[in-house]
């Protein structure tokens, strides 16, 4: 039937008409990039902080996208929808050496058009409309997207709280899976986390499979930012815990951030179980990921020397930014999660709430926007149990700029730092 006011949309056209997947923050991101940030033509510009984008590879990275080199021919033909064996094999080698430990047989791999992409054909595929997914908060705000528009799932949140320094516990996922008001089918969790920076043990990881195992709960590692770690705490992959993932642990990576690369639109879903993967390739056909974008992939990641070279930059280019951005913040006074991967970090603004509460959240999100021109990550959108944390990424742009969106940050902050 119609809906009043959306002509001619059904009422699932109406409802994403009504209530748009794609949060504020994003919506004024788009509206201001063209007008952005530039140390001589445009010094007042807009200074991205709010997507999640690592733009400080780009160098290295075109390079390799071999512009001069003519494609094979197969490039514009129909292909495994889940993509070509070759990439997939490929990919299966460059994983196992990178992050994964161990090397997945190419049909244990599939690639769909980024990991929002992978992550809606997976959970389609293991969890029916109306189940709960549970989802440790603060966490990536795209879940939301992801799992509920098309796949009707519900997202059951396992906050955890800033006074508990944001640790998640089995205790918390015990808590949450208890008081969830409908059946749960699968755990997702996000390793480096977004929006924390952090990066999870390896006991703390075995003791995730260990508990998703005791409930027979599907468990997805979202290792999306699995090679963009600059700390000390080493990054473990919860295929090298295990010697076998078994039926229900699914891993999600991309080429999205560690390789800075979100418009080429690749994501990898890696899962030992076999009908997962053939209910995901049901789905491929209309995600699938462009030929030529997987033979130019597939040429970069064959190169291994190339590859280490950039893996060693990107850790020494994410620590240096980050360290410079940390020292801004403080020196700006504003308080932060200590990060030791991916491209984030949590700031602390609650002091300049006019109170607590998500319109004030929102109306200090507003203010910066409006008077510093610095566009962060509302907590809210990370679904942060309390208002007042901003999520910022320092790796959107060049250092200079972030740094130059933090005095202006810090100038708007400045007449409420005393509440
Ligand atoms: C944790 C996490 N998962 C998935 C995604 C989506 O990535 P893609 O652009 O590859 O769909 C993001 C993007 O920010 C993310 O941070």
């Amino acid at each position: 039937m119609p809906v009043p006011g959306t002509p001619a949309l059904s009422r699932r056209g109406a409802q994403l008409v009504a209530n748009p997947p794609m949060a504020e923050y994003i919506g004024e991101h788009f509206a201001r990039a063209h007008a952005a940030w530039h140390p001589e033509h445009d010094p007042d510009g807009y200074v991205a902080m709010c997507i999640a984008e690592n733009k400080l590879m780009t160098d290295l990275l075109l390079p390799v996208l071999r512009p001069d080199a003519a494609p094979p021919a197969r490039v514009l033909g129909y292909d495994a929808m889940v993509g070509s064996r070759a990439f997939r094999a490929q990919l299966a080698t460059f994983m196992a050496r990178t992050f994964l430990s161990r090397r997945f047989a190419p049909e244990q791999v599939a690639v769909l058009a980024g990991a929002g992409t992978v992550l809606e054909a997976l959970f389609y595929t293991i969890a029916d409309p109306g189940d709960g997914v549970l989802v440790p908060t603060p966490s990536y705000s795209g879940f939301w997207a992801d799992l509920e528009t098309r796949d009707e799932l519900g997202i059951v949140p396992v906050p955890c709280r800033g006074e508990d320094g944001f640790r998640l516990s089995t205790d918390d996922l015990d808590a949450a899976l208890d008081s969830a008001d409908r059946p749960v089918a699968a755990l997702l969790f996000t390793n480096p986390d977004n929006p924390l920076g952090r990066v999870a043990a390896a006991d703390d990881v075995a003791a995730i499979l260990a508990w998703a195992d005791a409930h027979r709960l599907h468990v997805v590692f979202d290792e999306i930012y699995a090679l963009s770690v600059f700390g000390d705490t080493p990054f473990t992959s919860a295929a090298a815990v295990r010697p076998s993932l078994g039926e229900r642990t699914h891993i999600v990576w991309a080429f999205s951030k560690d390789f800075g690369a979100s418009g080429l639109r690749c994501g990898v879903l890696v899962s030992e179980n076999e009908a997962v993967v053939a209910a995901v390739d049901g789905l491929a056909y209309w995600g699938a990921v462009s030929g030529h974008t997987q033979w130019l992939l597939e040429q970069a990641i064959t190169d291994e020397a190339w590859v280490d070279h950039y893996l060693a930059e990107l850790r020494d280019r994410l620590g240096a930014a980050y360290r410079s951005v940390a020292a801004a913040l403080d020196a700006a006074g504003i308080p932060h999660v200590t990060a030791e991967a991916g491209i984030f970090v949590l700031c602390d603004l609650r002091p300049h709430l006019a109170d607590a509460t998500w319109e004030a959240e929102r109306a200090l999100w507003r203010r910066i926007l409006d008077e510093a021109n610095v566009n962060l990550t509302p907590g809210a959108a990370c679904r942060i149990a309390e208002p007042g944390f901003f999520r910022l990424c320092y790796a959107a742009g060049p250092t200079e700029g972030i740094v130059a969106g933090i005095a202006r940050l810090a100038a708007v902050l400045r007449p409420t730092a005393q509440r």
